[in-house]
């Protein structure tokens, strides 16, 4: 593994053995942490017995009874132990004050988790601060600053994924690349997804399917605006975002056979109740032990199983047979399949994978982006304006396609300033440390979950002017939009991450909100239904932030498609 050096200065021979020490310990801890993920994989295996009662021999209905007697022995055991090291330097960290036993700070996090923790972070940090989430260390970055320190000098060290019960039975073992711990098998499998699937030439390549999507979303809008009837919003978005990913996953094969639906309940389930908010089984890993949630996911996998098998073994006769069409994802991971020693789980991993991390996120930047529009008529106006003019070029009826957005500056503009307010993923996904590294002068134990506040750095008033109002202009500054790119390199501005786990899907993403956005915004003018005064921008947390009410609004058409 390569170890950049963190500082400028200092001899080769220091600096070649601080690189050993970093290594070895690297080295030791993903050893570990992939031994721990192993280990606690065999730990849950067949736990429910077959007189329908827990390992610990109890019924469900007295589950409640033995988890609270099992926390308090193991809080009580944790109090007789002496401190070690880990808990040392945990403990030189800034933290809230009011600690309660067995359940730590969970009491703060509350039903916003991004507001309330960096309410905590301005009161108790502010750069880093620990809070201890029931049973597990939590570290919280809510500064820019810190960020840098986390994502890009220690990249290297905070670059592995926490455990976690539930997405281990969901993603097959976490081997898709989200949730996978870092390792071979990770880099091997990100290295699948960026050189084969979201390469440029790909999403380029996938711009029919996305223009085909658009034209469906608009024939729905131009039915509602006939009927002069408002029209959801956050539905067309949900099921645009699902369609694409579903296009580029299974090219036509899904709505054909209203697969691309079925897809889209099995995503819901997976975000509501499996992987969705702040999930109890992560914070108290006894918990897995009595198999509850675990168990619901397993049932729920099978579906997905299902689903997904009958896909690739369609798509593996469709090989044989020679047919001849653009390569769609599971054509592609099948034809990789023996370079890179993957089994049908793995394909299977990560083809969900590209359900989980790309449908939601797009559909609720495009919700929010939408919302914030209609509130900001100012800022509608100039979009209106610019797609306008740029359409000025084209027959009015046509859609837009890709190659008339690349002049769109004010879009861009939107877009950024809607994923600096509202990125979906409020949290990245949680990172862990895989050795002792120091940051903002602490040294952070090894086996930290580390929770980075995208939410809190897109808001920080010491790097954004008027940074809770919605100012698309201040990414026209061209210094601005130069170094806010959505690449991760400007730390204040991280939607989709930065560093070696950053999201590999940027250039898909942003191309597939521009041409439904631009279109939306060039075919209709927008109002809000009569009787209602204003967009309800109440939050509710899940695996993303997304707002609670739905968007509704009454399309009035300004040219025809
Ligand atoms: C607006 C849309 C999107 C946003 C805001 C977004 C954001 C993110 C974020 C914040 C992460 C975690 C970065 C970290 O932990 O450091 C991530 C990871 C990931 N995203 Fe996206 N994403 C979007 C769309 C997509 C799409 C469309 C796909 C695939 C089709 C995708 C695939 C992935 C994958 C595979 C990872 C895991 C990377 C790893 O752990 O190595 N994302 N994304």
């Amino acid at each position: 593994m390569e170890v950049r050096s963190g500082g400028r200065g200092g001899g080769k021979k220091r600096r070649r053995k601080k690189r050993l020490v970093v290594y070895q310990s690297c080295h030791a801890a993903r050893r570990d942490s992939l031994k721990g993920h192993a280990a606690r994989r065999d730990s849950l295996k067949g736990r429910a017995t077959s007189n329908g009662t827990t390992p610990l021999g109890v019924a469900p209905h007295d589950s409640l009874k033995s988890l609270v007697v099992l926390l308090f022995f193991l809080a009580a055991v944790r109090l007789a132990t002496p401190r070690s090291r880990a808990e040392k330097l945990l403990s030189k960290l800034p933290t809230p004050p009011l600690r309660l036993p067995v359940i730590g700070h969970l009491h703060l996090v509350g039903p916003l988790p991004h507001r309330s923790l960096r309410e905590l972070a301005r009161r108790h940090g502010p750069d880093v601060l620990l809070l201890r989430l029931g049973a597990v260390p939590t570290l919280v970055i809510s500064s820019p600053r810190a960020a840098k320190a986390i994502l890009r000098t220690h990249d290297n060290v905070f670059l592995s994924r926490p455990f976690s019960a539930v997405a281990d039975v969901l993603f097959y073992g976490t081997t898709d690349v989200g949730f996978a711990p870092y390792g071979e098998y990770w880099r091997q499998a990100r290295k699948v997804v960026t050189t084969h699937l979201l390469t440029v030439r790909k999403v380029r390549s996938g711009r029919a399917a996305r223009e085909q999507e658009v034209r469906l979303a608009l024939a729905r809008v131009r039915d509602a605006a006939a009927a002069r009837a408002a029209v959801d919003l956050s539905e067309i978005f949900s099921f645009f975002a699902n369609d694409v990913v579903c296009q580029a996953v299974t090219g036509r094969l899904p709505r054909e056979q209203g697969r691309n639906e079925l897809f889209h309940d099995l995503l819901v389930t997976n975000n509501t109740e499996l992987l969705g908010g702040f999930n109890l089984d992560e914070y108290f890993p006894s918990l897995a032990r009595l198999n509850v949630v675990p168990a619901k996911a397993a049932k729920h996998r099978k579906r997905w199983d299902d689903l997904l098998d009958g896909l690739i073994d369609k798509h593996a006769s469709k090989t044989v047979s020679g047919e001849h069409e653009e390569e769609d994802f599971i054509d592609v991971l099948l034809s990789v399949q023996q370079e890179y020693s993957l089994t049908r789980d793995n394909i299977k991993a990560i083809l969900m994978d590209m359900f989980e991390a790309g449908t939601d996120t797009t559909s609720i930047s495009l919700d929010f982006a939408m919302a914030q529009l209609i509130r900001n008529p100012k800022a509608m106006a100039k979009l209106q304006a610019e797609v306008r003019r740029c359409a000025s070029r084209k027959g009015k009826h046509e859609i837009f396609t890709e190659d008339d957005l690349s002049t769109m500056s004010y879009l861009k503009a939107v877009m950024k300033e809607a994923m600096r307010l509202h990125p979906p993923a409020s949290f990245m996904i949680p990172h862990s440390s895989m050795a002792e590294c120091e940051v903002e002068g602490y040294t952070i134990p090894s086996g930290v979950r580390v929770l980075l506040n995208v939410w809190a750095l897109g808001r920080d008033p010491a790097c954004w002017e008027s940074a809770e109002e919605f100012m698309p202009e201040r990414f026209l500054e061209e210094a601005m939009d130069a170094a806010s790119d959505l690449q991760g390199n400007d730390f204040r501005l991280l939607p989709f991450g930065s560093g070696r786990r950053m999201c590999p899907a940027v250039k898909f993403a942003t191309a597939t909100f521009e041409i439904i956005l631009a279109n939306l915004i060039y075919h209709f003018n927008w109002e809000l239904p009569p009787g209602t005064t204003g967009v309800d921008m109440t939050e509710t947390f899940g695996i993303n932030v997304h707002r609670k009410e739905r968007l509704r609004l009454v399309p009035c058409v300004a040219h025809g498609v």
